[in-house]
């Protein structure tokens, strides 16, 4: 059986591995551990799987922290959803569907007004995501295909006229 919940200090060696596993080199990892030092507030989110007979393990993790719009009218901060990962024999089970959607009920259950996250076109509009640039929501980085760069509004109210750069933490400058 696979629960969803929120990151332990128990749970920081199994994470790093899941990232490490799941792509090609230790980058993600390193982010991970340096946003939990730097950044604040984050949301971290474990699957593990419980087996019968005892013994759980930690199998995927999704991790979102704040961006902000660079803009005049100080408008509301928001969250990226990055990194995800699910150790790949475990992938393709709805394992990282779950994560998502656990973490998208606590942020607007936290009143959060937007969440970002820059990823496969193909995989994120299944959970209301839709490409950033038709609320005028841009990315930083030039090279981001358009497509990639999504968001997902949950208060739409405090998002009208809202627009301009999306800004992550520093740390993901190195990822890209
Ligand atoms: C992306 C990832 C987290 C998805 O987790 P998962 O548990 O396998 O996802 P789910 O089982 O919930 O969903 C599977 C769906 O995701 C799609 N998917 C997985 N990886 C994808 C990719 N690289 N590009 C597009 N779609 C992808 C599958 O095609 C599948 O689609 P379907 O439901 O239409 O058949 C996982 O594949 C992973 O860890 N990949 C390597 C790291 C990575 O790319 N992280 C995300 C960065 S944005």
């Amino acid at each position: 059986m696979i629960t969803i919940r929120k990151e332990g200090p128990e749970d920081v060696k199994q994470i790093r591995r899941i990232h490490v596993s799941a792509f090609d080199t230790s980058t993600e990892a390193d982010i991970v551990d340096q946003l939990r030092r730097s950044a604040d507030p984050i949301l971290s989110l474990v699957a593990e799987e419980v087996r019968h007979g005892g013994g759980q393990r930690i199998v995927g993790h999704l991790l979102f922290s704040p961006v902000a719009v660079d803009g005049p009218q100080d408008p509301p901060a928001g969250m990226g959803l990055a990194p995800m990962a699910v150790l790949p024999e475990y992938q393709e089970k709805g394992i990282g569907s779950a994560l998502v959607r656990h973490g998208l009920d606590i942020l607007a259950e936290g009143h959060c007004p937007f969440i970002i996250v820059l990823g496969h076109p193909e995989y994120y509009p299944r959970f209301g995501f839709e490409p950033a640039s038709r609320h005028g929501l841009h990315c930083q980085w030039k090279s981001v295909p358009d497509a990639a760069f999504m968001v997902k509004i949950l208060d739409g109210d405090r998002m009208a006229g809202v627009g301009g750069v999306v800004r992550y933490h520093d740390l993901f400058d190195a990822a890209l």
